[in-house]
This record gives C-alpha cells, structure tokens and sequence, in this order.
C-alpha cells in the first residue's frame, strides 16, 4: 500500500462524485486548514485493534455488530439521545452474543455521519429549486437559501459534535454502564411491555444467574466490566476526510483518524474515482458497499486495488441487494470473489435495497423485506460455506415511527406518528431488538 497521500487538491482533479458545490472556495481552505490542526478523534493503535477484530469476523469467529442513524445531526448530539442509542445498540450485541453463541464487534455509526450522497444535487419544491440536503457537515436541513448553501463552518461543527458524541460513548462504554451486571437497566420504559422487552427480560436474568454463578466461584473478569466499542461512519466529504487524515508516528502511514472504521458508499465505489484513491491510501479497517449492479469483476477488482495485501480484517464488504434480490444476485458475487481467494469480511446492510415511498409520502421499509434480506444473506453463505459476518443497521434509541411492520405492527398511516429521520427510516427501539432475536437464531443454524 502506497503511503503517499496525495493531496486535496489532486484528489477534486481525480473526480470526486457526491461533493457539494462551496461558494467560497477562501472560507473551505481556511477551516480545512483549522481542521487539520485538530487533534485526533481516534488513534491509529485502536484502528489496528479494530482490524485485528475484523480478520476475526473474516475468518468466521466473530460477528459484526454496526448500528446508528442513516445521518446524525447537530441537534441530536444530546446525553439523551447518543445513550439511548448505545444502550440499544449493547442490547442487540448481548442479545446476539447471549442467543447466538457468538462474540460480537461492536461498531457505532456515529461521531461523523454527517455527510450524506443524494440522487439529485437539487431539490424543488412548490416552484422553489435549492441544492439537496447533504448531511449537516455539509449545509442545513431546512428548507431555505440560508441553510442550504453549503457552508465550509460546518466542518469544524462536525468535528466538535463528532468529538463531545465520542467523549460520551468512551465514558459510558468503560465507566461502568456497560458493565454486563447492568444487563437489565439496559431495558427500560415503553420497551419492557413489548414482547421483545420481554424476551430480553427474561433473557437478562438467565445471564444474571450466569454471573451470580461465575461471583459465586470467584470468576470477576475485566470483560465484563467493559465492552469494546469502535465508531464508524461513511467517508464521503473529502474535505473532512483528508483533514483529519494524519501520519501515524509508530508506522509513519496515514490513518483517518475521524472514525476507527470508515466505507465507500455505493455511489462513489467507482474504481478510478476519488474516493478509492483516498480510501487505497488510508491504514483503516475499511468498508465497501456493493449494490446489485456491481459484478463479481468489479468487487475483485475493488479489493485488488484497496487491500493489495490481501490482509485479514483490511476490507469488509457490506452487500445491499435488497430483498427481492439477494438470493439471485449475492451466490456468484461471494462465489468468485472467495474462489480468486480474495480476503474479506461479509457484512450484510438489509436497510438500503428495501427502501421506498409509502402511499402517505414517506421513505420507509418494511421490517418483514429486511429480516427477509438477512435471512437471504444468511441461506447464501450457508450455502456456500462462507461466514455471514455481521449486519449494518440503521436505528434509534427512541419509539420513533419510521419502518412499518414489526411486533408493534406499524402501519403507513402510523408513520406520521413519530417520523423524525431526516434522511433514510430507522428500526426504532423495539424493531432493533426483534432484529437482534431473530439474527440470533439465524446464527445459531449456520
Ligand atoms: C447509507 O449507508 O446511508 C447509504 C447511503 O448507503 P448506500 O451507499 O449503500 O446507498
Ligand atoms: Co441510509
């Protein structure tokens, strides 16, 4: 892997899909520059350790747990929210982990997924056309001239939330809240009446007798005391990227160190564009989306050129076919690319190939088509003898009304109810623990 970086500018000349249009080009340098002086939100020896963890998953050992919002936003950085979002997201891991006799990574999508790839650069609405929403490190929600001109300030807005959400995550996941005895305060409120509450209810005493036991005979492990936990998010604003893209001291190779595990999204996977030319350069465990329309080619290709090593734990593939088109198209793409002995982590996202408009004008999924992805994904490396690694959702930690079906059967007309996503729809809390059950018996049959 080449350590040279090349610079911003050389990357724009390359041809980067999915940036926005800056009016003041003096104003984007000038904050690049303050934040490329920023220090380090992660650092490059825990990049390493979450690597090391991903060969695991490779080699069908571990299973990956990645969970968060489609897009963050400044105004939900709150305790309340980024906690409610981590307790959920630990609920999922202890489920599987318990249920599916597996250990689990553990990967936040959060502290930095601000940016956001959109299928038109403008919006129109009543007569009225304004560039699209790119994700609040990019311009603002609203839908006004003032918010949406991309504005170079966010950059360092983005930094400062992604920094004051990790501080909050590293505090919780090492100061006690994850402790495994806390098992049952994990499940609170609205949660504890659904049928889900309830399998999770029981499921926690039998694992506080488990504990009891092991206290009993003089077993206290450091383990269970702390979990492990990475953040990650889409690398797709090369302005935010390559700032805090530094050259680690121990190895003297660039590291993003914005996030500990950062992908390419299905829009800018293109072989010779910017983003692979940056992602090529980066010491990351990294990820990269493939949609139904890339080949087998293309992904062998893909991994030749980002993980020319073939190292363990480098490069994930995270599959999003959809439902309808999983069983088809997922078989030849695993197929080839292990037999030309390619190494990689398979990751399942069932969110993005199941997206569409409900008749009362919401984007929204059905929990049924991403169970039924899941399930795909699972059948096709039990057939082939591959390890389904892990899943990539996108949740809340609130009873927001965003996806329909589930064990609360919410309908299209209940979406109006609590629909708060500024982007694509979200499991809310109980869908995400009936999620985890159901991905727990399915690894319990691989
Ligand atoms: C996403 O993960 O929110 C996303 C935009 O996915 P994709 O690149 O697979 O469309
Ligand atoms: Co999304």
């Amino acid at each position: 892997m080449s350590s040279t970086l090349p610079d911003l500018a050389a990357l724009h000349a390359i041809g980067a899909a999915q940036q926005p249009t800056y009016p003041d080009q003096e104003a984007v340098a000038a904050n690049v520059a303050r934040l490329r002086r920023m220090p380090p939100l992660v650092f490059a020896g825990e990049c390493d350790d979450l690597k090391a963890k991903m060969a695991a998953v490779s080699r069908g050992e571990s299973f990956l747990l990645q969970g968060g919002d489609c897009a963050e936003t400044f105004e939900e950085v709150t305790a309340d929210n980024v906690s409610k979002k981590l307790r959920v997201l630990l609920q999922m891991a202890v489920i599987l982990t318990y249920a599916g006799s597996v250990p689990v990574v553990k990967l936040g999508r959060l502290a930095g997924q601000y940016a956001k790839p959109r299928s038109s650069d403008m919006e129109t609405r009543d007569g009225v056309t304004l560039p699209a929403y790119r994700g609040d490190v990019v311009n603002g929600f609203d839908f006004t001239p003032e918010a949406r001109i991309p504005d170079p300030h966010r950059l360092l807005d983005a930094y400062n939330a992604s920094a004051a959400t990790l501080n909050l995550v590293r505090a919780f996941v090492t100061g006690g809240y994850a402790d495994l005895r806390q098992v049952h305060t994990w499940n609170t409120d609205f949660v504890k009446s659904s049928s889900a509450g309830q399998r999770y209810e029981a499921m926690a005493a039998e694992i506080d007798k488990a504990l009891g036991f092991m206290g009993a005979i003089g077993v206290d492990a450091e383990e269970l005391k702390r979990v492990d936990f990475h953040s990650s998010h889409e690398a797709l604003l090369l302005e935010y990227e390559h700032a805090m893209t530094r050259i680690d001291s121990r190895t003297d190779k660039p590291y993003n160190v914005s996030g500990h595990f950062v992908w390419i999204g299905e829009r800018t996977r293109q072989l010779d564009g910017a983003h692979v030319e940056y992602f090529r350069h980066i010491q990351n465990p990294i990820g990269c989306k493939l949609g139904p329309s890339a080949s087998a080619d293309d992904a062998i290709a893909l991994a030749a050129r980002l993980n020319p090593d073939n190292e363990a734990g480098r490069l994930t593939f995270i599959t999003r076919f959809g439902a309808g088109k999983i069983r088809e198209g997922l078989p030849e793409l695993v197929e080839k690319v292990t037999a030309a002995g390619v190494q990689v982590a398979w990751v399942c996202d069932p969110m993005h190939g199941n997206t569409f408009e409900s008749s009362t004008g919401y984007k929204t999924r059905r929990f049924d088509d991403v169970i039924e992805e899941v399930q795909g994904f699972f059948d096709v490396h039990r057939a082939l003898g591959t390890w389904p690694g892990g899943v990539l959702v996108e949740m809340t930690g609130d009873d927001v009304t965003e996806c329909i079906g589930g064990g609360e059967e919410i309908d299209e007309a209940g979406l109006a109810h609590r629909y708060e996503s500024v982007v694509d729809p979200r499991l809310n809390r109980v869908q995400s623990l009936e999620l985890a059950f159901l991905v727990a018996e399915m690894l319990r049959t691989v």
